[in-house]
């Protein structure tokens, strides 16, 4: 639809000679004219279907904070092909840019592109993901292990609440090359571990989802389902993955009976709990994130010793110290919905729409 509409804008624009800025909606050059003795800033993102934050929001936030500072940004997509990924970054590296701040799509290329910068004399930051052995300058994230602590905690709240007897537990990982899905999983499971050794919750079937792949999620959720009809409980690493499992239980009736955790506040995130088929999800205030790490990207391309880091994470393959700024997350229900548009991170508009109307004056959205 919105493709549409831009190739339609395109024709009207042709003698302007701007389609492919038009096209491209995943790149945003602020070509600032304020900059001139500034740095510019380059930011890949990794794909646009593992979760609606890096088509929305990271990009918006991430180019206002630069907006703001008068520093000029490119910020571009590379809609999970790693050789797409390499080649924007060469772009970006040949074009000049003073850091660069990357979302890995995996630590070996995320290095590679790492490494490649370094050795340009270009300054390094890894948001969001931390690329293995990559040794980038610095690191802005969410305290990950605390987010799947919260997810853990979630689901053995909703299964309480359903007074589930030994439920079986389903656990939907992300991808296997995203440490923060090594984090994630390591919250979660220091949580439902404990749950599984005293016997209150069953062990069922546990497995990574490649590429946080929404589509592949469904297939091997059904497989889990078929073959373990006594599923009770789903661990969700997001809410792609959560709503890929909603969609089968709905196929098989059992939305609603069945919690399901997710992660990010998407849009179809807390409608599903609204709906009643979503236990929880996790609020990551990307704004925060974006900011902290513009914050350090300025002070770079400023020319600037950046002083915000506040500590530091031990990458676990090298062992060095990466200067860090590590976020809270925040779980989500029903009845917290609210604090996330408050925040403005999602407007109630996008939230209560018509089949959602009911469901949002009952959760105190007004
Ligand atoms: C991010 C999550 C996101 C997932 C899939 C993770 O690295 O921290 O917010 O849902 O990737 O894109």
């Amino acid at each position: 639809m919105r493709k549409g509409l831009f190739a339609l804008a395109a024709v009207g624009l042709l003698a302007t000679g701007s389609i492919a800025a038009c096209g491209d909606d995943s790149s945003s050059d602020t070509g600032s004219t304020s900059s001139s003795a500034k740095g510019k800033v380059g930011v890949i993102l990794p794909d646009t279907k593992s979760s609606q934050r890096w088509g929305t929001d990271d990009p918006k936030f991430l180019k206002a904070a630069f907006d703001a500072a008068g520093i000029s940004v490119d910020i571009q997509n590379a809609q999970g092909d790693k050789t797409q990924f390499q080649t924007i970054a060469d772009g970006m590296i040949s074009s000049g840019v003073k850091v660069l701040m990357i979302v890995n799509l995996d630590s070996g290329t995320g290095k590679a592109v790492l490494d490649k910068a370094k050795a340009a004399g270009i300054a390094t930051i890894d948001y969001d993901r931390l690329t293995l052995n990559g040794a980038a300058d610095y690191y802005v994230s969410f305290d990950n292990v605390k987010v799947g602590e919260l997810q853990g905690q979630g689901l053995v709240d909703c299964l309480t609440a359903n007074k589930a007897v030994k439920p079986v537990v389903a656990e939907l990982n992300g991808s296997p090359t995203d440490n923060n899905a090594t984090l994630f999983a390591q919250g979660y499971n220091s949580v439902l571990d404990p749950k599984y050794a005293d016997g209150t919750f069953v062990k069922g079937p546990n497995q990574d989802v490649p590429d946080w792949d929404n589509t592949q999620a469904g297939t091997i959720f059904e497989q889990m389902l078929t073959s373990n009809k006594a599923i009770k409980g789903v661990l969700a690493a997001n809410d792609g993955l959560g709503n890929a499992a909603i969609t089968v239980l709905k196929k098989n009736k059992l939305n609603g009976q069945v919690p399901v955790t997710g992660q990010d506040a998407t849009v179809q995130g807390l409608q599903n709990i609204l709906a009643g088929d979503q236990c929880m999800t996790v609020y990551k205030a990307i704004k925060k994130e974006a900011d902290a790490a513009a914050e350090l990207a300025i002070a770079i391309a400023s020319g600037q010793k950046p002083t915000t880091a506040t500590g530091s994470i031990t990458d676990p393959e090298s062992k060095k110290d990466v200067p860090s700024v590590l976020l809270t997350p925040q779980s989500i229900t029903k009845d917290s919905v609210k604090d996330v548009i408050a925040d403005g991170f999602v407007t109630k508009d996008a939230i209560c729409t018509a089949d959602f109307a009911k469901a949002c004056t009952d959760a105190g959205i007004s």
